[in-house]
């Protein structure tokens, strides 16, 4: 039986990715899903992309890699979220700008439906408690993967399984560790990493990114 790995909303966090592939690869996966905004919020963009890409990782596009590429996301943004967007904009390379452009909003393959918001709308903002038997059965696949709320769950319907992994870079659930989640067949299991946090402060601090960007990463909020 194949095993997956679902990861989401990495946000130019190098460090906290690196930790999670780090363990992913101890745990013998097949394939790697990223389910959107691979940017925004922290300072290592290119190391990011570039190790997707070096992955070979199956990844749809996310509201803030939209906005790297398309001016009219950003508007939609908070100001912090807009700071980050536009420090992207300036440091990542073409090639990888290139890249995000590439992304589409929805992949789906394997059994696997993938959607940053919702199969309903791309950005919108789908919790635990909102998820319901119509949303799961949507895309007529076994499992639908969810990113953008950065808060992990698993709801089961028979038939049909939604997934939010949580999110590598930024968490906002309590737990400052990084998240990911494993599925094998049934199984499907939220995984948490520690990783060194005051890392990613130290660099974002040192490109002048906003400090409450870093100060959420030590609370998970
Ligand atoms: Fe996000």
């Amino acid at each position: 039986m194949k095993r997956y790995a679902l990861i989401s909303d990495v946000h130019s966090n190098f460090v906290a990715l690196e930790a999670v592939l780090r363990q992913i690869d101890g745990e013998g996966v097949d394939t790697i899903i990223c389910a959107g905004d691979i940017v925004g919020y922290n300072s290592q963009p290119n190391e990011v992309v570039d190790e997707l890409r070096r992955r070979a990782i199956q990844c749809i596009m996310g509201n803030h890699d939209e906005a790297v590429i398309q001016p009219m996301q950003e508007r939609t943004m908070n100001s912090l979220a807009a700071f980050a967007v536009r420090w992207t904009k300036r440091h990542l390379t073409g090639e990888n700008t290139r890249f995000l452009s590439s992304l589409k909003q929805t992949l789906t393959f394997d059994g696997f439906a993938v959607f940053h918001g919702s199969p309903f709308d791309p950005y919108e903002y789908i919790y635990e408690d909102q998820v319901d038997e119509r949303l799961a059965l949507a895309s007529n696949c076994r499992y639908t993967v969810l990113g953008h709320t950065h808060v992990p769950f698993v709801r089961r319907f028979s038939g049909a399984t939604v997934i939010n992994p949580g999110s590598v870079g930024q968490p906002r659930d309590g737990d400052a560790r990084a998240s990911y989640a494993i599925v094998e067949g049934d199984r499907i299991d939220i995984r948490r990493v520690p990783y060194d946090i005051e890392s990613i402060v130290r660099l974002n601090v040192s490109e002048g990114l906003p400090t409450a960007l870093s100060e959420r990463l030590r609370w998970g909020v």
